[in-house]
């Protein structure tokens, strides 16, 4: 596979050609995902629930994210790999400044951090000192106490208004990249076509630049309540090198998601 850079994915905004990422946190399946195509992971901190079995994201650690990170990037050394910094990681400019040196020695190109306007001092000074960010606005689970739970945002017009405000704050701040979880597709059409960066999408519709989700949701494998946006492409594609290729196709003809998947 080509070596995919930030300037990669740029262009395929500028172009309109939409791409998919998917989560990884270990050497075989980021080595598989990588081989059937996928430009971009996410060493998320989703794997506090998916490999540790916690019910939030909450107690991963930058320890955490760095032993991962140091798998995926050995199994996808051309894919573009972002890691999050995990909750409380990033929350004054020294413990930002030490923890992302961590992450992004360990092999990550971008981290990712969640939060609005409270973030733009970080985000400038990441930025000052050469590091590619990627914002995270919507539902943002490391928030998850004070958003009282897992819920789609921006319904109402003043909360949309905020995660408008808040997404084009964070791009004068200095991010490159920025997800957006869990909010209306209208909403988040509106943010993507205001914004120059590459916009990804989870539960926001059809609209954005990119898609991402979570790998145990794509095979299939999350236990529990199915949510809304995630869609299994496994049971229908035989192997999951298969439903990799399934949900890349999907995405890029912009099939993936569609009104049922979607707020
Ligand atoms: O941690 C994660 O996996 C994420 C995605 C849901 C975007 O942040």
């Amino acid at each position: 596979m080509e070596y995919i850079n930030i300037s990669t994915l740029q262009n395929w905004k500028n172009k309109k050609n939409k791409f998919a990422a998917i989560t990884a946190y270990d050497f075989s399946f980021a080595k598989l995902f990588a081989n059937e195509g996928i430009p971009v992971i996410l060493v998320g901190d989703s794997l506090g629930m998916t490999i540790q079995g916690h019910n939030s994201t909450i107690p991963v650690t930058v320890k955490n994210i760095e032993y991962h990170t140091k798998a995926v990037r050995k199994g996808a050394p051309n894919v573009f790999l972002i890691s999050d910094l995990p909750f409380m990681s990033y929350y004054d400019i020294n413990q930002a400044l030490k923890n992302t040196s961590k992450i992004i020695q360990s092999g990550a190109n971008m981290i990712k951090i969640e939060g609005g306007k409270n973030l733009i001092h970080i985000i400038q000074e990441l930025s000052r000192n050469s590091i590619l960010v990627c914002g995270h606005i919507g539902l943002t689970p490391q928030y998850i106490d004070y958003l009282s739970g897992y819920k789609i945002q921006g319904k109402t017009k003043k909360d949309a208004n905020k995660i408008i405000e808040d997404a084009l704050l964070l791009e004068e701040a200095g991010i490159k990249m920025l997800v957006l979880e869990c909010i209306p597709a209208k909403l988040s059409k509106e943010i993507t076509e205001r914004l120059s960066i590459p916009v990804i999408g989870i539960g926001a519709g059809n609209q954005t630049d990119g898609q991402i989700l979570v790998m145990q949701d794509l095979l299939g494998i999350t236990e529990g309540k199915k949510l809304k946006f995630t869609k299994n492409f496994l049971s229908n594609n035989g192997s999951i090198q298969n439903a990799i290729k399934a949900y890349i196709n999907a995405v890029k003809n912009g099939i993936f998601p569609n009104k049922k998947y979607s707020f």
